[in-house]
């Protein structure tokens, strides 16, 4: 290793407090300044902690597949998403992740994402015949809780096996607070204990307390009356460690429940939200897809094979995450000092490898803030990562990008959508890249 005391570029921040007011107020203009600033390697301070931003996809590889063992998820995001789901697949280091991921993973091959289109698709029908109410009312739709709610049922039906229609209000309702609080406590350097009860500590544990029970019924009702088909839940109820032959316990089978209704439904909620406002500013885009589906499906529901034939929808979508990748930062704990790029990491401190800012990083993307969804013609961008890389690459990625070429043709089937004129929709980074405000649509039956 060479001169380990070289230092990374910062931008100018406080004297005490570094960047955290920035961080705080503007975290995505904070980052996107920086990467331009000072290039590849940015470093941040946020009072006493020190974190880098590593801007190039072989950064990112030597942070996420080379020397991953030095950079393990025991950041300060995973804690504060522990105080959610716990020890659990998002959260989880080492043997315990690995046996997980091994117990896991056979529910997510696209084998198994095939038994799940009838499902993804009969959701969708049920939201869309109640848009059809709201058009001829002449109500407007909010589409970023349309698509939290309706993944929500989609997650509950394919992986808990149960119709969460009646909670899928609470849970976002719950959720929303949740993830807000953590973010907030990411953020911040001072954070009161989590036991104390402080008004925002209060609503969390509320918040935690309605999600737990609706997991708690759902453990219960799968062991009261098993199902004939397995699930995830059946899967890890009957799962045991390989060496001890212990089965999980209760508490593990809550802290994976928990930690799959949020990654299972929030990320790809916010990802199709993000594409259907992209498209109102691209209509042209949506034509397209609708007569790609027509080709492929004619009007019939969609199988797995009728997929692959929908590239030019999958190029939306894939231009979507590039412009708005729901998880916006990847943040991992740096175990030993490193160097990168010949700058020092040091030890403890946290590296973030941000799809929002490689995204956009304009030696790897022509126009890199244009919509151009045929960039996608061609294939593997190496600065191209919005579900992650390397081992712990997104487990339900098959799935997330079955629910878009399903979800998205049969909305543009069936309705014109129109946003309301006057919004102001922006990015508002919380755990996942949510639309700030939410977005507002009138929708006209075609
Ligand atoms: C568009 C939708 C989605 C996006 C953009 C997305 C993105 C990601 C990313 C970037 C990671 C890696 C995080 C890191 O390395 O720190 C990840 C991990 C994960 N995702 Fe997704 N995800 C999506 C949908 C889903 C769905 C549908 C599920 C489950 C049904 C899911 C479950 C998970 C889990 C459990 C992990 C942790 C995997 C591990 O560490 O082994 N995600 N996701």
């Amino acid at each position: 290793m060479s001169d380990k005391r070289r230092i990374a570029p910062s931008p100018r921040g406080a004297p005490l407090t570094g960047h955290l007011n920035r961080l705080r107020n503007d975290v995505l203009g904070l980052m996107m300044d920086g990467t331009s600033a000072c290039g590849d390697v940015v470093r941040f301070r946020v009072g006493p902690l020190v974190m880098h931003l590593v801007n190039h996809p072989d950064h990112a590889a030597h942070v996420l597949i080379r020397n991953r063992k030095n950079y393990d998820k025991a950041s300060r995001s995973s804690d504060c998403l522990a105080l959610i789901c716990g020890e659990s697949l998002l959260t989880a280091n080492g043997a315990v992740w690995k046996q997980r991921r091994r117990t896991i993973q056979p529910m997510f091959h696209r084998a198994a994402v095939v038994g799940f289109i009838d499902t993804i698709a009969a959701c969708t029908s049920i939201m869309l015949d109640d848009w059809a109410l709201k058009a001829r009312a002449g109500e407007p739709v909010e589409i970023a809780s349309e698509m939290m709610k309706l993944t929500f049922r989609i997650v509950g039906r394919c992986l808990f096996g149960a119709d969460l229609e009646q909670e899928a209000h609470a849970v976002e309702d719950a959720m929303h607070v949740m993830v807000l609080h953590t973010y907030h406590r990411w953020r911040s350097i001072l954070n009161s204990p989590s036991s104390w009860p402080t008004p925002a500590n209060l609503r969390f544990r509320k918040a935690l307390a309605d999600v737990d029970a609706i997991v708690a019924r759902l453990i219960e009702r799968q062991r009261s009356n098993p199902p004939a088909q397995p699930n995830l839940l059946t899967m890890l109820m009957g799962s045991t460690d390989a060496e001890t032959g212990a089965s999980l316990s209760d508490e593990e089978i809550r802290n994976e429940s928990i930690a799959f209704l949020l990654a299972g439904h929030e990320t790809t909620a916010n990802a199709l939200s993000w594409t259907l406002y992209l498209l109102d500013q691209h209509p042209h885009w949506a034509d397209v897809i609708r007569s790609e589906y027509e080709s492929a499906c004619g009007n019939a529901p969609p199988r797995m094979e009728d997929l692959s034939g929908l590239a030019q929808t999958l190029h939306v979508f894939e231009e979507s995450t590039r412009l708005y990748p729901p998880i916006w930062a990847m943040e991992r704990h740096v175990i030993a000092d490193d160097e990168i790029a010949g700058f020092h990491i040091p030890a403890h401190s946290s590296v973030i490898v941000s799809p929002y800012t490689l995204h956009r990083h304009p030696d790897f993307w022509e126009a890199p803030g244009e919509f151009r969804p045929e960039r996608f013609l061609k294939r593997d961008h190496e600065a191209f990562m919005p579900f992650g890389s390397g081992p712990r690459f997104c487990i339900g990625s098959e799935f997330a990008l079955a629910e878009a070429r399903i979800i998205l043709p049969m909305i543009l089937q069936r309705f014109e959508l129109r946003g309301e004129a006057g919004q102001n929709v922006e990015p508002e980074p919380a755990i996942t890249l949510r639309l700030k405000g939410g977005f507002k649509v009138r929708l006209r039956e075609r």
